[in-house]
């Protein structure tokens, strides 16, 4: 049976876990939701229960890491021709150790980054004036947070897009190559979406950082680390006034990507509140050559 047209649409990326699935449920209760995600099995898990609790959901496969498949994603999704009303880039890893894709890009600076800006950039000219777009990013981005510095991690290490891409990280980072891979990955992403506000007045272009919610896959952390971080680290301050639930941040997800106050360029906290991220990525310069640079590159891998 075809869609009716007249139901606004909710493009969410990693719906299959999570904070995703959260916002999935929670989004599914005020339009039809379009899940995009790797596993064609989890999506079905998902699409299946949101209809039978009464909502619409499809399916569209994206590998966020590969970004062929986020080409034929987006050109899917615009086929689809829906009326979209929010575009939510949720889905991203935190692998510990480096990782590279199978054509030699890093894993987690794909997946968290230049993916997700790939589909969005994609998106962009097909949404209607109005529509929503909001980046989940990471507070681990800005140096100066003291939860993330207390964890030896030390913020974006930026090079360039190209050496990020190549997993190049400036030096003085974190131990573990694969907190800089993140932190920098999610700078870009924050980055990205100032630029991208100030860029399409017309859309309201957005950034939530969910909080510590220990429940959640935690973008592949390993079981250790997330039983420590889960169940000790994060009942402790100064990471407890930070602490969430998928099902919160899921909400503040919805909050935002169905706001219809013309709020853009805003990055949001755990509670929805306004916050402040890296100095860094609130310089325009930053933000503007990151933005430049990732097009180049994406203009390269597609040609
Ligand atoms: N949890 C936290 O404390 C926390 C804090 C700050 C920011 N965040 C951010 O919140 C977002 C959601 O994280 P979460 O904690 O809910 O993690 P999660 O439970 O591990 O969920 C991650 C989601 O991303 C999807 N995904 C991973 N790699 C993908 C790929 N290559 N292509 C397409 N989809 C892919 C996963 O799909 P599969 O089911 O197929 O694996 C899953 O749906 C992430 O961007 C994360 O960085 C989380």
């Amino acid at each position: 049976m075809p869609l009716p047209l007249n139901i606004e649409t909710y493009v969410v990326t990693g719906p299959t876990s999570g904070i995703g699935l959260c916002a999935a449920r929670a989004l599914s209760k005020q339009g039809r939701v379009v899940l995009v995600g790797r596993n064609h099995a989890k999506l079905e898990g998902v699409r299946t229960a949101i209809e039978r609790q009464g909502g619409q959901a499809l399916n569209v496969i994206c590998d966020l890491a590969d970004l062929e498949s986020v080409r034929r994603a987006a050109a899917e999704i615009i086929a689809l021709d829906l009326p979209i009303a929010g575009l939510l880039n949720n889905a991203g890893i935190m692998p510990l150790r480096e990782a590279k894709t199978p054509a030699g890009l890093d894993l987690t600076f794909v997946t968290n980054y230049l993916g997700p800006i790939a589909l969005t950039e994609a998106l962009i000219p097909h949404l209607p004036d109005g529509a929503n777009i909001a980046f989940v990013v990471s507070a681990i981005e800005d140096p100066e947070r003291k939860p993330a510095k207390v964890m030896g991690m030390r913020g974006g290490r930026f090079i360039s897009v190209e050496a990020s891409a190549r997993g190049k990280w400036l030096p003085g980072g974190a131990r573990m190559a694969g907190v800089d891979a993140y932190a920098t990955s999610k700078q870009c992403a924050l980055a990205a979406a100032f630029a991208l506000s100030r860029e399409n007045q017309r859309l309201q272009i957005n950034a939530v950082e969910p909080g510590i919610n220990p429940t959640t896959g935690l973008g592949g952390a390993n079981a250790i680390a997330q039983f420590l971080f889960g169940q000790i680290i994060t009942r402790l301050p100064p990471f407890s006034q930070y602490r969430s639930t998928p099902e919160r941040a899921g909400n503040i997800m919805t909050a935002v990507l169905t706001d219809r106050s013309n709020k853009t360029g805003v990055y949001y906290d755990e509670k929805g509140v306004p916050m402040t991220g890296s100095a860094l990525a609130h310089d325009r310069q930053f933000q503007d050559r990151v933005l430049a640079e990732t097009r180049a590159f994406l203009a390269e891998t597609a040609a």
